[in-house]
């Protein structure tokens, strides 16, 4: 995977795939830490009984509205799961998630979300 300036945007460490733009992100970028982060996910899921807490401020904030969609920001998106159920929960809100290194979905991702390759810091990405 490189990214326009043609560097490598993942590297090998001891048999991992390792993101290589933000050094200070160091858990590893493939398929086995997404595996780790969905049943962490879903262990969340469940003690939260949904996927965020404070549900009544989310809901109220995200109400479809005639004159605005609303919007999710999902800072570090990983394997983009919770960002494609928020979009599955909220089909009348758009979904982003940015993280250093892409996405890779397994099925299908609802039309309300879509994701790019982006840092939240200010070191060019
Ligand atoms: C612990 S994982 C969490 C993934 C997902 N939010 C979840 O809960 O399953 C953190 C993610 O943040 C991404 N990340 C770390 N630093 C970032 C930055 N500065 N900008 C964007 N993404 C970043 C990593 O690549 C990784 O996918």
């Amino acid at each position: 995977m490189a990214d326009p300036s043609g560097e490598a945007r993942v590297k090998e460490v001891e048999g991992r795939l390792v993101q290589n733009v933000n050094e200070l992100y160091m858990l590893p970028a493939d398929a086995t830490e997404h595996d780790r982060l969905e049943l962490q996910s879903f262990a969340l899921n469940l003690a939260l009984e949904g996927n965020y807490p404070a549900r009544e401020a989310v809901r109220a904030a995200l109400v479809p509205r005639r004159d605005r969609r609303g919007g999710v920001l999902d800072i570090g998106t990983g394997s983009g799961s919770w960002a494609e159920s928020m979009a599955r929960e909220f089909p009348h809100a758009d979904v982003l998630g940015i993280d250093l290194v892409a996405v890779a979905r397994a099925g299908s991702t609802p039309t309300n979300c879509r994701s790019v390759v982006a840092t939240s810091c200010h070191e060019s990405v």
